[in-house]
């Protein structure tokens, strides 16, 4: 059993391990650990207290998959809801679909009863309103709502840097300063040697309204086949989208690869890509043996994740490898 998770995940991590150590599927123990991340609010890339959109709202993908029957449930650009990964786990468990977005996402959510949350807390408005009103000359800002032309500012603001400081990278939980700066990934092995992966996440923030990342895109945001292995992404879901990152890894491992290989294969994938929008990415994965592999790609600063094996009494936060595209 392995669970390997990134440092977003932190507040999630131990409920997923202690899941998988007392037999849960890894389904149950990827969602549960996840709910637990999207539900704190100190975690603004993800759930409640997410950063918001260009216009002020927060809009969550979210995305699990099992490697066993290949199934995947994913969400994408839903508001108004507290678990984006619960939403997704019911479309795989429920419908005969992959992916919803938008209004019908929403729609289903409250058909299947899912819980409600203004996800958008007084911290997250207050940044997203010194953002609107540093970059947006007044003209614009009075038409924001409805007719002003957002496609001039989003470039620039989705890469403006939002990542916290290697400090508040490292304070303590209950310190109430921005932590984290990704989505969410959790890919774990079960006690049946089954794989499965999960993700959640408020995407880049102020991205354009309706903007999906890779997380809800099965093989660019994660992908999971116990046969093989699998792997997710966080950072820029654009590149994971245009390279079929975490598919690619995956088939590099059926096609024979080790894990390693099958990771510096993708990352020179990602080396392919001209144009558009070029920036970090971290890679994480895991082959069905168990080994874990997690490279932080154009990073500016350390990258940290998460891992338990069972037999280990606590889940460990271990350096990722750095590569320059
Ligand atoms: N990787 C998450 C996103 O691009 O939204």
């Amino acid at each position: 059993m392995i669970i390997v998770t990134n440092d977003e995940g932190r507040p999630g991590v131990g409920r997923t391990a202690a899941l998988l150590a007392k037999g849960a599927s890894r389904l149950d123990a990827i969602e549960a650990g996840i709910r637990l991340v999207e539900a704190d609010p100190a975690i603004r890339t993800v759930g409640r207290g997410g950063l918001a959109n260009m216009v002020g709202r927060v809009q969550l993908d979210a995305m699990i998959m099992d490697g066993d029957t290949l199934e995947s449930g994913a969400v994408g650009a839903i508001e108004g809801f507290a678990h984006a990964i619960t939403i997704a786990r019911a479309v795989k468990d429920r419908l005969p679909h992959e992916l919803l977005v938008g209004a019908g996402a929403e729609r289903f959510a409250r058909e299947v009863g899912a819980e409600l949350a203004d996800n958008l807390t007084d911290a997250s408005a207050e940044i997203w309103q010194d953002w609107l009103e540093a970059t947006v000359p007044i003209a614009d800002r009075a038409r924001w709502q409805d007719s002003a032309a957002l496609a001039p500012y989003v470039r620039n603001a989705i890469k403006a840097d939002l990542l916290p400081s290697d400090d508040d990278i490292t304070a303590p939980v209950d310190d109430d300063r921005p932590q984290g700066a990704d989505t969410t990934v959790f890919l774990a092995i079960d006690h049946t040697g089954a794989l499965g992966c999960g993700v959640s996440t408020s995407g880049w923030a102020w991205k354009y309204p309706g903007r999906l990342g890779d997380s809800p895109i099965v093989g660019a945001g994660a992908y999971a086949d116990s046969r093989y292995g699998a792997a997710a992404c966080t950072g820029t879901g654009e590149m994971a989208i245009r390279a079929g990152t975490s598919r690619s890894i995956v088939l590099y491992l059926k096609m024979g690869l080790a894990l390693n290989e099958a990771v510096d294969a993708a990352i020179d994938d990602l080396r392919g890509l001209k144009g558009g929008l070029i920036d970090r990415i971290t890679i994480h994965a895991i082959d069905a043996a168990g080994a874990s592999r997690v490279v932080a790609v154009n990073a500016q600063q350390d990258r940290q994740f998460w891992q338990w094996r069972d037999g280990e009494a606590k889940p460990q936060r271990i350096q990722a490898e750095r590569v320059d595209l």
